[in-house]
C-alpha cells in the first residue's frame, strides 16, 4: 500500500487526478472504475481542467461505477448517474455510451446485478477510484460484507444513511437500498486509488492501513491488493 499524505483536500485532488491522467495518457483505451461522493469531486474537477487545458482525451475510455441507489432514476439529481454526468462526463469527451453504472430502477435487481457482474468480466478497471466510508465501507460494502461478494443489492446501514442525508432535503428521502460492486469485483481492478480526507475518516484510515484484515472493516481488504495508492489529507492521516 502506498500512502501519500497531502496538506489538504485541494492537494489530494490534484495528486489523484495526476495519477488518473497518467493512466489515460499511457493507455487511451483505459477502463476507469469510478466512485461518487464528496471525496472524488475535486479529482474530477482537476481532470476536467486538464482536459480543457491540455487536451487529455477520454474518447476511447470506458468507465464502470461502483454503485447506484435503488429507486432513483438516472435523471434524479441525487442518483449517481446524474452525479457522474454533472461532475465529470458532461465536461470531458468520453462517449457516454461507454459509461456504465448499475441500474437502480431495474425491475429485477438480482438480474441487474448479474448483468453488471458479467460486464465487469470484460471491463476490468485499469484503476478503480474509491472513497472511504467513516465505518470503513468501500462502495456500499458495509461492515461484515464477505470479501468474496460480487455486485449485489445492499441494505444501507443507519450510519451510511445518516452520512449521506446531508445531500438530501431530509433523511427520509435517502434511499434505504443500493446496488454495489462487491469487494471481489473491486479487488479485481488492476490498481486502486483511494481519495480520503477529513478527521471523521481518521479512525477508518488507521484500521485500513495498519489494522487487522477483517470484514468488520471492509477497506482493510485493500492490504491484500498489490497496487493500492491512498491519497489522504493530513486530517484523515492524523492517527497513522
Ligand atoms: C461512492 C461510494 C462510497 C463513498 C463513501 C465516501 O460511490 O461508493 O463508498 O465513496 O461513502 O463518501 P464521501 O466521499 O462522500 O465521504
Amino acid at each position: 500500500m502506498k500512502v501519500i499524505i497531502t496538506e489538504n483536500y485541494a492537494e489530494m485532488s490534484q495528486k489523484a487526478a495526476e495519477i488518473i491522467i497518467e493512466i489515460v495518457k499511457n493507455n487511451p483505451n483505459a477502463v476507469l472504475g469510478l466512485a461518487t461522493g464528496s471525496s472524488p469531486i475535486g479529482t474530477y474537477q482537476n481532470m476536467i481542467k486538464d482536459h480543457q487545458e491540455n487536451g487529455t482525451s477520454y474518447k476511447n475510455v470506458s468507465s464502470v461505477n461502483l454503485d447506484e441507489y435503488v429507486s432513483l432514476t438516472a435523471d434524479h439529481d441525487q442518483s449517481y448517474a446524474y452525479f457522474m454526468r454533472t461532475n465529470l462526463f458532461d465536461h470531458i469527451d468520453i462517449d457516454q455510451k461507454n459509461t456504465n453504472l448499475p441500474n437502480g430502477v431495474a425491475s429485477d435487481l438480482q438480474a441487474e446485478c448479474d448483468r453488471y457482474n458479467k460486464l465487469l468480466e470484460t471491463l476490468v478497471p485499469d484503476v478503480q477510484v474509491l472513497g472511504l466510508g467513516s465505518n470503513g465501507h468501500i462502495g456500499f460494502n458495509e461492515p461484515n460484507t464477505p470479501f468474496d461478494a460480487v455486485t449485489h443489492p445492499v441494505k444501507l446501514t443507519e450510519n451510511t444513511i445518516k452520512d449521506n442525508s446531508r445531500l438530501f432535503n431530509s433523511i427520509d428521502e435517502v434511499p434505504r437500498q443500493a446496488l454495489s460492486m462487491g469487494i471481489k469485483n473491486i479487488m479485481q481492478a488492476k490498481s486502486i486509488l483511494m481519495v480520503v480526507s477529513g478527521k471523521n475518516k481518521a479512525e477508518a484510515v488507521k484500521g485500513m492501513v495498519q489494522g487487522k484484515i477483517t470484514p468488520e472493516l471492509p477497506a482493510s481488504v485493500l492490504q491484500l491488493h498489490p497496487f493500492v495508492t491512498i491519497v489522504c489529507d493530513k486530517d484523515a492521516a492524523s492517527l497513522l
